[in-house]
C-alpha cells in the first residue's frame, strides 16, 4: 500500500499507530514519484482524494491519501486547508504563528481544532477516516517541540501547548492518531 507523502517519517509514525504486521506500506519517496501533487480541492477530502488520484492514475490500487490542518473558530475555520501556506510560499510554520496569533489579537475566543481526514483506496473503493483534536490557541508560543501550530495550540484536558507535550504525549491524543487508528481498525480484518 502506498502511502501519498514524501515524508518517510509520517509513514514511521503511522505504521505505529495502525500496527499491521502484514502490511507493507511504502512512501512516493519508496517508488520514486517526484512530481508535485496539485491540492486543488476545497475541503480536506478533497485534497485527500487528490492525493490518491495522482496515484491511481499511476496505476496503484492501494492508496492512501491524508490531509490535515487546523480551523480555529473565530477566524471562521481559517487557516484550514491553507494551513501550510497560511502566510505564502515557501512554508514557513513561525511566519504562520505570527499571522495566526495577529489575526486573533485582542480576542479571548480561542477556540481551535486539528483536523486530519484520509482518504484511502483499497479493492476498488474509496474510504473516509476522520480524526480531531480539539483545544485552544494560546497567547503566544510555548515549546520547542512538534511541528506547525503546536506551540501555540493547547488540546482540551491539558494545560501545555502541543509543543511542550512529548512526542509521545501528543501521538496519544492526536487527530492523526484518531484518523490512522479508525483505518487501521478498517483495514485489521482485510489484510
Ligand atoms: P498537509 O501536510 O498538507 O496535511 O498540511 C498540514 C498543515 O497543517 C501543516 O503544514 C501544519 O501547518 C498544519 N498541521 C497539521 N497537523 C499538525 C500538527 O499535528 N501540529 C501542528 N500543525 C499541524
Amino acid at each position: 500500500m502506498i502511502f501519498a507523502t514524501h515524508n518517510p517519517h509520517k509513514v514511521f509514525e503511522v505504521s505505529l499507530i495502525m500496527n499491521l504486521p502484514k502490511l507493507n506500506l511504502q512512501s512516493l519517496k519508496d517508488i520514486g514519484f517526484t512530481e508535485e501533487i496539485i491540492e486543488d480541492g476545497t475541503s480536506f477530502r478533497e485534497n485527500a482524494l487528490r492525493k490518491v488520484e495522482a496515484l491511481q492514475s499511476k496505476g496503484y490500487a492501494s492508496v492512501i491519501g491524508e490531509d490535515s490542518g487546523l480551523e480555529v473558530e473565530y477566524l471562521k475555520g481559517e487557516p484550514g486547508i491553507y494551513s501550510a501556506r497560511y502566510s505564502g510560499e515557501p512554508v514557513d510554520h513561525d511566519r504562520n504563528i505570527s499571522k495566526l496569533l495577529s489575526a486573533m489579537a485582542g480576542t479571548d475566543q480561542r477556540n481551535a481544532r486539528f483536523t486530519s481526514c484520509i482518504c484511502l483506496l483499497f479493492e476498488d473503493n474509496i474510504h473516509y477516516f476522520e480524526g480531531y483534536c480539539n483545544g485552544k490557541i494560546d497567547y503566544q508560543r510555548t515549546g520547542s517541540g512538534g511541528f506547525g501550530y503546536d506551540p501555540v495550540f493547547i488540546p482540551e484536558g491539558y494545560t501545555e501547548s502541543f509543543a511542550v507535550l512529548s512526542d509521545e504525549q501528543k501521538s496519544k491524543i492526536s487527530h492523526r492518531y484518531k484518523s490512522f487508528a479508525a483505518l487501521g481498525n478498517y483495514l485489521k480484518d482485510k489484510i
